[in-house]
């Protein structure tokens, strides 16, 4: 492997198997605007929720090393799929920081229902059937059980920008049925795809609070890049490229849906 030497001016890599991280990428822009971001799209070999975690695993040390490769100081596992199967892997290999979705995320719904409140999940059902986020929200105390529902719908109702929107009301009715029978204070969006339901899931559960784990996300990267002296300089540009391994043109249009622009560089990838 090409050896880079990293700096604060480096770029963050993000990856997700699509469109979902972007919904990170926006709370990146947002909270550290300096920092330069290398996001890889893996839209060739979507969706990362229907497969095993072996080889979700696979597919996601393969983009940390071409992200390492490109210069990435640090890597946010901005698929929540991605963060179950390969969170250790990665940990364990990257040579900086690295985080993952989950366990922000059940930070976010603990704060969000109290230790005594009640919290749903929806996600993709390797996430669901992996159990990472029972486990952290134990941890963390909280006492009821999860209220659990995969939704692998959502995510391609969302790579197709959301167009078909009697589709996208059908999914929503079916998969919010559980939160009726069982109501929840928080649900956390437990896949990246999925905030871009929020207005559609709010409608349905008013009253419920939506948890998006990429704040917390970033927030704690943030404090990971401070105590490693490898937060971008105040002065510095930010700049933003994107690869892809399907369609580049279907990803821009989903750059505009959620990053509001379709003018940053996207390279295909061909693997
Ligand atoms: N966005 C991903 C997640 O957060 C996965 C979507 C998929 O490829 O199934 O879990």
């Amino acid at each position: 492997m090409v050896e880079h030497k990293i700096s604060a001016n480096s770029p963050i890599g993000v990856f997700d198997s699509g469109t979902g991280g972007l919904t990170v990428v926006r709370q990146l822009r947002d909270l550290l605007p300096n920092e330069s971001v290398l996001y890889f799209a893996d839209t060739g070999r979507l969706p990362y929720g229907t497969k095993p975690q072996s080889q979700v695993r696979e597919f996601s040390v393969e983009i940390a090393e071409f992200l390492q490769e490109r210069g990435a100081k640090a890597l946010i596992i901005a698929c929540n799929t991605a963060t179950a199967a390969s969170l250790s892997a990665l940990e364990a290999t990257f040579p900086g920081p690295v985080i993952g979705v989950i366990r922000p995320g059940a930070q976010s719904a603990v704060a969000a229902a109290g230790k005594d409140g009640r919290v749903g999940l929806i996600a993709t059902d390797g996430t669901v059937q992996s159990g990472v986020y029972d486990r952290e929200l134990e941890d963390l105390g909280l006492k009821s059980a999860l209220v659990k529902q995969g939704c692998p719908d959502f995510v391609t109702l969302v790579e197709s920008g959301l167009e078909d929107k009697d589709a996208v009301q059908d999914a929503i009715k079916r998969y919010m049925k559980p939160f009726h029978d069982s109501p929840v204070d928080a649900l956390i969006l437990g896949c990246t795809h999925f905030p871009l339901l929020s207005e559609y899931i709010t409608d349905e559960l008013p009253g419920v609070k939506l948890v998006d784990p990429a704040i917390q996300t970033v927030t704690t990267l943030k404090q990971m890049l401070e105590e490693r002296g490898l937060l971008a300089g105040l002065g510095s540009q930010a700049e933003y490229k994107f690869f892809c391994s399907g369609d580049t043109d279907a990803f821009k249009k989903n750059l505009l849906m959620v990053l509001g622009r379709d003018d940053y560089p996207v390279e295909h990838v061909a693997w």
